[in-house]
């Protein structure tokens, strides 16, 4: 593996930006993520001898931050919140029922390279949970059914716009 021209040619702008080798750890992270979809074990090596950094700072990067994988996921990740707010509105059956539609485990992937599970801390949607972001899509007030919906809409590649949050009428 290896940056390829254009990229070295970036990487060599990037340098006179940042006085410290070791910052350039994002943008360089997102240049592979980009490319590639994730940031695999040989990226992080490749990361590190570019920027002649220890392989243990570029791996702590990759870790500490949600956006960043280790193996290539599906087409939609499917990020549920499991924090209490969403927690105490229903994210558990949720979750429950994506992992029984598609029939695989949080941290899965399904095997036609659609969807995968993953369930994340707060969103800042507490008031309209149980929510669940795609990509930089909210959907919000989710039960059984609208999550039926909106899986048959991505299987049929139907991206959903990002709207307004969407409140619950209270009464
Ligand atoms: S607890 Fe789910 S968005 Fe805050």
């Amino acid at each position: 593996m290896d940056f390829t021209d254009a990229e070295k040619k970036e990487i060599a702008y990037l340098r006179t930006r940042y006085p410290e080798a070791r910052s350039l750890t994002l943008p360089l992270m997102w240049m592979i993520q980009k490319r590639e979809g994730f940031v695999s074990d040989e990226a992080v090596d490749l990361i590190a001898a570019e920027l002649d950094i220890p392989k243990i700072w570029v791996e702590e990067v990759r870790s500490w931050y949600s956006m960043f994988t280790e193996k290539k996921e599906g087409k939609y990740v499917l990020e549920v919140c499991s924090n209490i707010s969403c927690a105490m509105l229903g994210s558990q059956d949720v979750i429950d029922h994506i992992c029984k539609t598609l029939k695989i485990k949080i941290g899965e992937t399904t095997p036609d390279g659609m969807f995968t599970l993953k369930t994340v801390e707060c969103l800042g949607s507490c008031g309209t949970g149980p929510m669940m972001q795609v990509g930089d899509r909210y959907y919000e007030l989710l039960d059984e059914k609208k999550v039926d919906q909106i899986l048959e809409d991505l299987r049929n590649g139907k991206e959903h716009e990002q709207k307004p949050q969407e409140w619950p009428e209270y009464k």
